[in-house]
């Protein structure tokens, strides 16, 4: 642990989210930490964030590549009851939005299906939602919510993710502190879950600032893979997408590529 946890949490104004929050320089994954400490009682709001990670993982079990201290690496532990457990990769979506907006009002963030944040066209953050089912009627389920935002990393210098990626400090050509970076990530987030506590349709705002909607994709859907358009998204955030033989189909979980746009 180094002393970037008691700055954070020294200007923090949150009830909950990221106290405590632990740093580390180096660890495998803060999901695998956070999971620890779900599984030993934790509260709602506990962080784990890192300098670097060893084995950072995105969806769809891919890696998720980092260089030390240049992203923020955090993974906060919620118990959302079964209402709205769904809605936490929805939540985490528009906090992140919002934090990017709160950094600096000209980066342009904007949402794609399911929950990548992009700054034009490439990806700067992505969003990692484990879950731990209760076998205990009445008790939540654990939900680790993980998320990388490329904050100083130079995605030009990193061959495999250059293409796809881009960074803050590659927008705007500043470094950010860190130190603010989390204690505002942290109240996006706080605010963002308690409204969507207090029953605030979340999944509507979503949807409506989801740049898939209304344009070609192309499909990886497991192993199969198709075109068509992104219609709409339903109740449970499925992207309906309108095949080319004019058949609708519900896409659950997945990558949507647009494909006027060429981004992964
Ligand atoms: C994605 O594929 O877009 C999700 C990436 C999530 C990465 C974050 S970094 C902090 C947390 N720890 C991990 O191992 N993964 C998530």
């Amino acid at each position: 642990m180094t002393n970037l946890s008691a700055s954070v949490e020294e200007i923090l104004t949150t009830d909950y989210v990221g106290r405590p929050f632990l740093y580390m320089e180096t660890t495998e994954s803060t999901q695998n930490e956070v999971a620890r400490h779900a599984v030993n009682g934790a509260s709602e709001g506990l962080a784990v964030g890192a300098g670097y990670q060893s084995q950072g993982r995105g969806r769809l079990d891919r890696e998720w590549i980092s260089t030390e201290g240049s992203s923020i690496l955090v993974s906060v532990l919620l118990r959302p009851h079964e209402d709205y457990v769904n809605q936490i990769v929805i939540m985490a979506a528009l906090a992140l939005e919002s934090f990017i907006g709160e950094l600096d009002n000209g980066i342009p963030a904007q949402i794609k299906w399911p929950n990548d944040i992009l700054i034009q066209g490439k990806k700067v953050a992505g969003i990692l939602v484990e879950r731990i089912k209760s076998d205990e009627p009445g008790i939540n389920d654990i939900v680790i919510l993980g998320m990388g935002i490329n904050m100083n990393l130079d995605t030009s210098k990193i061959p495999e993710i250059s293409d796809i990626s881009t960074s803050i400090y590659n927008f705007t050509g500043e470094k950010v502190d860190l130190i603010g970076g989390y204690k505002l990530l942290f109240e996006n987030l706080e605010k963002y879950y308690e409204s969507l506590k207090m029953g605030t349709d979340l999944l509507s705002i979503w949807k409506n600032k989801l740049i898939t909607i209304g344009k070609p994709v192309q499909i990886a859907n497991g192993g199969e893979e198709f075109i068509g358009i992104a219609e709409d998204v339903d109740h449970t955030g499925s992207l309906i997408v309108r095949r080319q033989d004019g058949s609708l189909t519900s896409v659950i979980a997945g990558d949507a590529l647009i494909v006027s746009e060429q981004i992964t």
